[in-house]
């Protein structure tokens, strides 16, 4: 049976089962191929500060990319999220411990807030963006909140990476609404799209 794409909330729901019934040992060993794909890409190379995300269990786990980019020197930074404002902050992390995290918004670990870490989200050279559903031209449906749309039209100079599972990129276009922002590149476990440079 072919996805509809025509309603988000479908799809959204759709995905984020499938995602679910993911095995966990497929979802390392895919997560592992993605986060080496990353790394080797050139829009990774070429960024000096990126804002990644700390991966839910479902989720491609950014960890390994994560050491990586404070292996190499890089300017890593985590969302700080308020769920009042619904915003997202970009905030600098020194390491991947618990001296470094602590859960916050919706049980995910986040920088501590009351450090001075904030970076503007126009420093910010490379996003890495989380996501329930891709199509082939770059359209996001993510978890409905609009956190990443939000944040997203404010770091307009950084390229934005999502990491997918292959399965999560459906081939027919998704119907999206004018707030939604497009990312430029997808990499899952099978494919490197590319949608714009
Ligand atoms: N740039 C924006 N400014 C104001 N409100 C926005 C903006 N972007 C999204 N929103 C609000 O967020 C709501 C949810 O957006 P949407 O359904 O696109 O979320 P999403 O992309 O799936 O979620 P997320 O970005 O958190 O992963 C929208 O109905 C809209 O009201
Ligand atoms: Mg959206």
């Amino acid at each position: 049976m072919p996805i509809s794409c025509q309603d988000k909330s479908q799809l959204r729901n759709l995905m984020k089962k499938m995602r679910k019934e993911h095995h966990p040992l497929e979802r390392k060993k895919k997560s592992e191929t993605i986060c080496g794909k990353l790394v080797e890409s050139t829009g990774f190379g070429q960024a000096k500060t990126i804002l990644f995300y700390y991966p839910k269990s479902d989720e491609v786990d950014t960890l390994a990319a994560i050491a990586a980019s404070l292996e190499q020197k890089k300017t890593v930074c985590l969302p700080c999220t308020d769920r009042k404002t619904g915003v997202i902050t970009a905030c600098e992390i020194s390491g991947l411990d618990g001296h470094n995290l602590e859960k916050a918004a919706f049980g995910i670990p986040e920088p501590k807030p009351g450090e001075n870490t904030a970076v503007p989200a126009q420093k910010i050279d490379l996003v890495i963006v989380p996501g329930v559903a891709f199509d082939l031209h770059g359209d996001r449906v993510g978890h409905g909140l609009g956190y990443y749309d939000r944040f997203l039209t404010s770091a307009r100079k950084a390229k934005k990476i999502a990491l997918a599972f292959d399965f999560q990129v459906v081939n027919e276009k998704i119907v999206c609404e004018s707030h939604d922002v497009t990312v430029d590149e997808i990499i899952t476990e099978k494919r490197h799209i590319v949608v714009r440079k």
